[in-house]
């Protein structure tokens, strides 16, 4: 867990652990109504699949309460509705992507379905042992203190409940790193320039890419907090990273 006063990856910058959490939150409002169509862009649209994969792999049944971390626009959410869920929290410290991923999803008729909760993933305001699973998309290399958010959602976990976390990675090969690195960070925040008038979140999103642990780390991470059978599957060569651990 974090010290007080300790710098944490801010983008390239390093900052006061106190501090990143306003600074990403204001990356978010930035980019939350053209979030959806900014990730079908950055990804080339590969991230319909990865999140395919990810539900796949949760397996979502009827009953199933779930709880999805940094849960945004509620893509995740959506999805696992889709696919017979009919509990899902998203929990998430952006109001702004809330309320774009409420109008959405109410447009597309999914009201009662998803309870939205503004709160920072390092305090889940729920109680110990009540959810069947916990999520987490592209959201852990954002938040302040990973350790505590993969600690907040082993605690919220029910025994027998299981923790999935979609992430970018470092691909194993050399030369997918630098295609990816380059990609990220020269290709990225002219897309998001063109699409919403502002490169700096998406060079935020390059950078924070290019600093977050790699796939072994987060194993790590996920085991000194007390997952179990934690396994990581690699996804289009290692630019994405499926971790899964149980509560046992
Ligand atoms: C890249 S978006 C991912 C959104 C969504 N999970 C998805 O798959 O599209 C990252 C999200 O993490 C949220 N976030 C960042 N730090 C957080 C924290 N400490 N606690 C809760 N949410 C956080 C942001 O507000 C943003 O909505």
């Amino acid at each position: 867990m974090m010290e007080t006063g300790e710098k944490v990856p801010f983008g390239r910058l390093d900052v006061e652990a106190g501090e990143k959490g306003e600074l990403v939150r204001g990356v978010f409002s930035r980019v939350a109504k053209r979030y959806d169509v900014m990730n079908d862009m950055m990804a080339l649209g590969m991230h319909r699949v990865w999140r395919r994969i990810f539900l796949d792999r949760l397996g979502v049944y009827e009953g199933m309460n779930l709880l999805d971390v940094a849960g945004g626009t509620g893509d995740i959410a959506f999805r696992a509705v889709e696919r017979g869920c009919r509990c899902v929290t998203v929990a998430d410290m952006s109001e702004d992507m809330m309320e774009v991923g409420r109008d959405r999803l109410v447009d597309k008729g999914v009201v009662s379905e998803v309870v939205w909760v503004a709160a920072a993933g390092e305090y889940l305001p729920f109680e110990s042992h009540t959810m069947d699973a916990c999520t987490i998309a592209f959201g852990l290399r954002n938040v302040v203190d990973i350790e505590a958010v993969l600690g907040e959602m082993h605690r919220v976990l029910r025994p027998g409940g299981r923790m999935l976390c979609l992430e970018f990675s470092r691909p194993p090969s050399k030369a997918l790193e630098k295609a990816f690195d380059g990609y990220n960070r020269w290709i990225l925040p002219k897309v998001g320039r063109l699409v919403v008038g502002d490169g700096s979140p998406y060079r935020y999103l390059a950078e924070s890419i290019e600093r977050f642990p790699d796939a072994e780390s987060i194993m790590g991470m996920m085991e000194d907090v007390g997952y179990t059978r934690v396994s990581c599957e690699r996804l289009s060569g290692g630019i994405v990273a499926l971790h899964k651990g149980w509560k046992v």
